[in-house]
């Protein structure tokens, strides 16, 4: 107790007469989920330290100084041999009070001209650049991934649905490219949160900037910032650019959870549309014929934690007066969490994309109920001169009349047709056969096969 009191009233200086008890102290404290930023910690450290001795701030002496302490920090770090101390409440004062052990006085010259203020909201945004490469990675597989699976099954029928009733028929691969789409829209969002991320915010200081001939500039481009934060103020204390990726995460696992939805549906055994790979199911402990999705079940559950920490940070920052307040300590945990959840879901959803097998008989099958080309045979009317409207009506008809029948609009002959409308030809069975629906849908965008490999051709060429 004595030597953690004296640890912290050596953090502290003099300005406190008495020691915070040991319970504010674990509730102030940050060090067991900001030790992640160590890494960032020690490279804009390194920035600074060189910065300040460039300008003449600091000795060239003191310069090498730290950054053999660091050197050595790194290693501790690595190695699990790092001693992170709860008295020194985070990441920022534990990596500086060794590296003071380490090398003296040198050390305490570090912190010249900066605060943890404008210190942490740099560690963050270099935490953040890094995931936000990751994702856009990751995003970029689960896409090729969905490429390939759509290219392998551009061709492969299946039904289409609006509120879950079948509507028209599609391809699968056109399917697939739905999600493409919406993957590649989350890369880029994703890539331009990263531009607003890429600021500098060293240099600002506690809130107001520093009174020692510092080179921002210079900082920014030994850590790689496309530019410096402009504002002291607002540099130190918003997190508007967390709470935009964790938007744009929560647009991720909005999309990962529609799919997953779709994968659990289509894996029911009702359904049968597809299997996924035993490695992403378990069984259940009293069932043994059950095998379950649970990853993508898994997955459209934790698309809830996501969108809560979107929550949390919003919340979290809406009544902050300005400058640099605690409150923002919360800001770690969620953020942390959101990139864990996207990136370990994306990287098993791009294995996963591998291990679907298709099952086109069962999905044909199920095109083939429902009168998936009623709106085949109402264009088809429309095309011999008869009004939409009209169209539309009759074949209301003719499927009311298949209903009570209980067969499909094929199954009727050409005569049985015609009492519809007469402008029924035998033409007429090109078009309500599956693979003439699909086919007659071929535009930019549209389910043909031919589109859906112009389509993935397209992606490709964009991915490079
Ligand atoms: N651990 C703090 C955080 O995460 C570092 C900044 C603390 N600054 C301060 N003036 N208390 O935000």
């Amino acid at each position: 107790m004595t030597a953690q009191l004296s640890k912290k009233s050596e953090a502290w200086s003099a300005r406190f007469s008495e020691p915070v008890s040991d319970l504010v102290k674990r509730y102030t404290a940050s060090v067991f989920f900001d030790k992640r930023l160590a890494e960032a910690d020690i490279q804009g450290s390194l920035a600074h330290a060189e910065m300040l001795a460039h300008q003449g701030i600091i000795s060239a002496q003191d310069h090498a100084d730290i950054q053999r302490g660091m050197a050595q920090i790194k290693a501790e770090i690595a190695d699990g041999k790092f001693e992170w101390l709860l008295d020194l409440e985070d990441v920022h004062l534990n990596i500086e009070k060794r590296l003071t052990e380490l090398v003296g006085d040198a050390g305490k010259r570090l912190h010249t001209g900066r605060s943890r203020n404008d210190q942490v909201a740099t560690d963050i945004r270099l935490y953040m650049r890094g995931a936000i490469d990751d994702i856009g990675g990751l995003l970029r597989e689960l896409r090729v991934a969905l490429l390939d699976l759509a290219e392998q099954h551009a061709a492969t029928i299946l039904p289409g649905f609006t509120h879950m009733q079948v509507a028209q028929p599609i391809t699968f691969g056109h399917h697939m490219l739905a999600y493409v789409e919406m993957f590649g829209r989350d890369a880029e969002r994703m890539a331009d949160c990263r531009k607003r991320v890429n600021r500098l915010p060293l240099g600002s200081a506690a809130l107001a900037g520093t009174t020692f001939p510092i080179d921002r500039a210079r900082v920014a481009k030994t850590l790689g910032f496309d530019d410096v934060c402009r504002n002291s103020l607002d540099a130190v204390s918003d997190r508007d650019f967390a709470i935009e990726f964790c938007a744009a995460a929560a647009l991720v696992m909005t999309h990962i959870s529609r799919m997953s939805e779709e994968l659990v549906i289509w894996m029911s055994p009702r359904v049968g549309f597809i299997d996924i790979a035993d490695r992403f199911c378990t069984g259940s402990s009293i069932m043994p014929q059950k095998k379950n999705p649970d990853v993508p079940e898994l997955a459209r559950g934790k698309t809830g934690r996501v969108n809560g920490h979107l929550i949390g940070l919003l919340t979290l920052m809406k009544g902050q007066p300005l400058a640099y307040n605690k409150d923002n300590q919360e800001d770690k945990e969620p953020l942390f969490d959101t990139v864990d959840t996207v990136v370990d879901t994306l990287r098993i959803f791009a294995d996963m994309a591998r291990g679907i097998t298709v099952k086109p008989d069962a999905m044909r099958a199920a095109a083939l109920q429902g009168y998936a080309t009623a709106t085949d045979l109402a264009d088809y009317l429309v095309k011999k001169g008869l009004p939409f409207r009209d169209a539309h009506e009759a074949v209301a008809h003719a499927v009311r009349a298949c209903e009570g029948r209980g067969c499909d609009l094929t199954d009727l002959s050409l005569d049985e047709l015609r009492a519809f409308s007469t402008l029924i030809e035998a033409d007429v069975f090109n078009v309500l056969t599956l693979e003439g629906s699909v086919a007659a849908r071929n535009h930019i965008g549209g389910t043909a096969p031919e589109q859906v490999r112009a389509a993935i051709a397209h992606v490709r060429a964009q991915l490079g």
